[in-house]
């Protein structure tokens, strides 16, 4: 038999965004599409595997590499996976992104790779998009003020995502422990968001002061946001870990994920005051979610 030459595209961070990879309009109707499918048992989504130097704990300082495998079916009918880093101390240590990540697709009636591209910029704008549909849907289509509690590379995505779905914003508040990051979030954010008043807050109570949104990204292992500083009808995105007391979870009317078992796969959760995790529980079956 004879051996065929493997042949695939490789598109470099500019040639994706050449691509489109930025326009936040264009990616939330994929995602939207992606949910719909996801929906209708059209894709399949394999636990994510973590690749770590300790244990979960350490992770904060060591980091990981995930393997995130999936296929998407309708007339997209595609196969691929995300290579994602995630080396928290980058900011900090090397003035660096914390994530940085590689794609490929394959085809999937041959299996045969049709591209390998960066996926660093796919990653941050689909990570932005999954808040903006949630919040196109599910947060008060009045909305004037959102609440960021992070400045870093997910929370300009995200901000761009929820002006896009929600455009009556108008303020925009920013926390985050470090000052410096603060302030160079605003920098950049003036420049994504014209047209918003955006300041930066020393302290989370302040910041979430009349949110109607807010969007947590941080890598933080502590909860930052009480239960009372969040006024009832408020849109949350909890696309960070840990940033919320458990009693903002049990306040909630409602909670939406993506992918349910993707979520509880690494024991992603709020840390419950009480010590017990019902998102474990739920997990082995005992469905004791509030
Ligand atoms: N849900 C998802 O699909 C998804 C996708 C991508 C990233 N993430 C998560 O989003 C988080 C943020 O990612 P990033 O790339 O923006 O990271 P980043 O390192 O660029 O920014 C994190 C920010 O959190 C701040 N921070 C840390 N502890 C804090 C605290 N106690 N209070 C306030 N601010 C604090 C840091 O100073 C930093 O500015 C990470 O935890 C990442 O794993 C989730």
């Amino acid at each position: 038999m004879v051996q065929q030459r493997v042949e695939f595209l490789y598109l470099t961070q500019q040639d994706v965004i050449d691509c489109g990879a930025t326009n936040m309009a264009m990616i939330m109707h994929k995602i939207e599409k992606l949910f719909s499918l996801q929906d209708k048992g059209e894709t399949i989504v394999p636990d994510k595997v973590a690749l770590r130097w300790g244990d979960a704990d350490s992770e904060a300082k060591t980091g990981r590499i995930n393997a995130m495998p999936g296929y998407i079916g309708g007339d997209v009918n595609i196969a691929g996976i995300k290579w994602i880093a995630s080396k928290p101390m980058n900011p900090l240590l090397r003035n660096m992104p914390r994530a940085s990540a590689l794609t490929i697709l394959n085809d999937v009636e041959t299996g045969f790779p049709l591209a390998v591209m960066d996926g660093t910029i796919i990653s941050a704008m689909r990570t932005g998009a999954a808040t903006g549909v949630a919040a196109a849907y599910l947060a008060r289509k009045n909305s004037k003020t959102l609440c960021l509690i992070g400045a870093g590379t997910q929370n300009h995505t995200q901000m761009i995502a929820v002006k896009t779905a929600i455009p009556s914003i108008q303020r925009i508040h920013v926390f985050d422990i470090s000052t410096e990051r603060v302030n160079a979030f605003i920098e950049k954010a003036k420049e994504e968001a014209p047209d918003a008043e955006i300041r930066g807050y020393q302290s989370a109570s302040e910041a979430l002061k009349g949110a109607d949104i807010i969007v947590s990204a941080t890598t933080t292992v502590k909860p930052i946001v009480k239960a009372e500083w969040v006024e009832p009808g408020t849109f949350i995105s909890n696309v960070g870990n840990y940033e919320y007391e458990f009693d903002v979870v049990r306040k909630a009317h409602k909670i939406v994920t993506d992918d349910w078992d993707a979520v509880i796969h690494r024991g992603i959760q709020t840390v419950p005051q009480n010590g017990d995790s019902p998102f474990f529980s739920y997990a082995q079956g005992e469905n004791s979610f509030p």
